[in-house]
């Protein structure tokens, strides 16, 4: 199966993502990616958006509740997520972000959620939304650390989620299309209220490592690791 293939099947339905947003919560620092994400969205004062990848869509309307004036459309690459977030009253579409069906210049936002990483060529959907930024537009995103859950993934005998879009290469990678960016550091912190949750939400990556993870007792907390990047 190709990486296409493995990606485009794990987004068919919305049931994988649901699994996986359950059990996240703040770190030491008390701080949610999710809050500091909107937080640089919102702080940027766009009045037209664009979310590239954007799943089933609670984001979009997170960010849609707190600027009631906002211009969102909201897209992904699978039909199953267009209609889930159209469910949430968000305008959305679908779309690639390799290939925007956008003209030049459109947005003055655009945010890309935990999936630049599942994009081969990562490049290619940053030169797009480049494209679609007006002058002075704001790309906002957020990706994961090679730390991300390491440890439960070295439990289930897998090595870390090293991507070719992770905390510790994408604002070199980001720079490479635009000229400010910032980083912002997030440990976060799963929590399993037991082994059965564990291996449901390894499942919803990989079978082999959802069988492999030995069995434990009562609940279980694991490191994540998360970062927030803005790009002008
Ligand atoms: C990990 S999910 C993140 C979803 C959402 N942004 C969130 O934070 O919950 C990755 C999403 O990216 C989408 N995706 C993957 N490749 C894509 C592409 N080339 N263009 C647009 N969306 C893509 C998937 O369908 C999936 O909905």
């Amino acid at each position: 199966m190709t990486e296409h293939e493995h990606v485009t099947g794990q987004y068919e339905r919305e049931g994988n993502l649901e699994v996986r947003r359950g059990v996240w919560g703040p770190g030491p620092e008390g701080v949610s990616p999710v809050d500091v994400l909107r937080t640089a969205v919102i702080s940027a004062r766009p009045s037209e958006i664009l979310e590239i990848g954007c799943g089933t869509g609670q984001f979009a309307r997170s960010v849609m509740d707190a600027m009631p004036g906002c211009d969102y459309l909201a897209t992904d690459l699978s039909e199953a997520m267009v209609e889930a977030t159209g469910r949430l009253g968000v305008p959305a579409r679908q779309a690639d972000a390799t290939a925007l069906p956008f003209m030049a210049e459109t947005f003055d936002g655009v945010v890309a959620a935990w999936m630049l990483y599942h994009v081969p060529d990562v490049d290619r959907a940053l030169r797009e939304a480049r494209r679609v930024l007006r002058p002075g537009g704001q790309l906002t995103v957020a990706t994961n650390g090679d730390a991300h859950l390491a440890e439960l993934l070295a439990e289930a005998g897998g090595r870390p989620l090293v991507t070719q879009f992770s905390s510790e290469i994408a604002a070199e990678t980001l720079s490479r299309h635009f000229a400010h960016v910032t980083q912002r550091d997030i440990e976060t912190r799963a929590t399993f209220p037991d082994h059965a949750s564990a291996v449901a939400y390894l499942r919803t990556f990989s079978e082999d490592l959802a069988a492999a993870l030995p069995p434990f007792t009562g609940p279980r907390q694991f490191a994540g690791f998360t970062s927030i990047l803005t790009a002008r």
